[in-house]
């Protein structure tokens, strides 16, 4: 593995600035994964776009997206001139359903997104063999769930293609960058032929394709951020991971609040700890109280529910240039109650309260306090959503 350079006059002195870095990067980051094929990219959205077009999305498809999730599988859907079909979640999960999937695959269905949103897997063995069993692409978002295994495998390792963010705020961080990757020959060559620079593909041995879209992750953020970041990601998981345990202690002690726990088998990411209340009315008025004992809460942020914000698109005429907007005006009505119900009765606890012993115990108390009370004084505080205010 590549040492971290000291100084930014080292990094480009040095002859690693180039193919070199990157490419080593994308090794250690397939290897970690368990996949043979990793490239870099300037972002997980571009990641996302170059799996579908790898998988032969073209204009007029239809690939099935979460129904809750964040916009970027979505938002390339639409700029390949393809439909979102919008699949609706598992019942209490933030995951995509693979019932809802099953109901929703036609024959212009070409590929299915299953991001593992908050850090939780999805289903992957039902969606692997509903892929299989309809011949559609399965694409892994795993923006949201570094180090997550389902069954013991990565996260990552399950799709025909899956991609990465090394977004702001994601547990990988260089400030804008992702990763896309693949196991199939195929689809790595298709990869390399649309997204790479001619002279990598020449250098990678595949017939050059000089009308590639270039989208790359830059060398200096691998060398300044990502390489650091690379040696504390275990020490970052695993405090995280404790944290998280203590913190859905403290809730396991209450009725109120219920951790949200991964799907049998599974392990989640620690990026978002998740917590569900019983109703939406009472969602507002813990937030309120927890605020009120300053203890850091807010309403679920990095997914939205997509076929509200793509009707409210529409509306707006932003998607003016998009082909075919009648057949967008129908997916965009396709019912999803899991999704909003579990929008209703979600919130996101800060982890980093399970770090302290002062703050966990002021949780404790607040929470076994609850049923004794009838109400809780407004605060005034608006419920805050998109934006990591804790
Ligand atoms: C689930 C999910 N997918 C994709 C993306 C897009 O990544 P990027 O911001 O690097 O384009 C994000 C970013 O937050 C995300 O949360």
């Amino acid at each position: 593995m590549l040492t971290q350079l000291e100084t930014l006059e080292e990094v480009f002195e040095s002859a690693l600035v180039g193919r070199g870095v990157v490419a080593e990067w994308e090794r250690t980051f397939a290897e970690y994964c368990g996949v043979k094929y990793a490239f870099g990219t300037s972002s997980g959205t571009m990641a996302l776009y170059f799996a579908l077009k790898a998988v032969g999305v073209k204009v007029g498809d239809e690939v099935i997206v979460p129904a809750l999730d964040w916009y970027a599988a979505a938002a390339v859907t639409l700029h390949l001139g393809a439909i979102p079909v919008f699949a609706d979640t598992e019942p209490n999960l933030p995951t995509i359903s693979p019932l809802s999937v099953q109901e929703r695959i036609t024959v212009r269905t070409k590929a299915i997104v299953a991001t593992h949103l908050f850090g939780y897997p999805c289903n992957m063995p039902a969606l692997r063999s509903l892929a299989d069993r309809y011949k559609v692409a399965l694409i892994e978002d795993c923006a949201q769930a570094l180090g997550a295994t389902c069954h013991g495998k990565k996260v990552g390792a399950w799709g025909d293609v899956a991609c990465f963010s090394f977004g702001v705020g994601k547990l990988l961080s260089c400030g804008e960058g992702g990763m896309i990757m693949t196991d199939q020959d195929d689809i790595a060559e298709r990869i390399l032929a649309l997204a790479t620079h001619p002279l990598r593909q020449e250098w990678q041995g595949i017939e050059i394709n000089p009308f590639a879209l270039r989208s790359p992750l830059n060398p200096i953020a691998v060398i300044i951020c990502l390489l650091r970041e690379w040696e504390q990601l275990e020490k970052r998981l695993t405090e995280r991971r404790e944290a998280f345990e203590r913190l859905s202690a403290a809730l396991a002690e209450t009725k109120v609040l219920r951790p949200l726990l991964p799907r049998e088998g599974c392990r989640q990411s620690p990026y978002r700890f998740v917590a569900l209340v019983p109703s939406k009315r009472m969602k507002r008025l813990v937030m309120e109280a927890l605020w009120a004992a300053n203890l850091p809460v807010s309403d679920v942020f990095g997914a939205k529910l997509l076929p509200n914000e793509l009707a409210e698109t529409l509306r707006k005429g932003q998607l003016y240039w998009h082909p075919f907007p009648d057949r967008l005006a129908t997916a965009v009505s396709l019912p999803c109650p899991n999704a909003e119900a579990f929008l209703a009765q979600a919130l996101v606890l800060d982890w980093r309260i399970g770090l302290d012993d002062e703050a966990l115990n002021r949780l404790r108390e607040i929470l076994r306090g609850w049923s004794a009370r009838k109400s809780v004084k407004s605060t005034g505080n608006e419920v805050k959503e998109d934006g990591d205010h804790l």
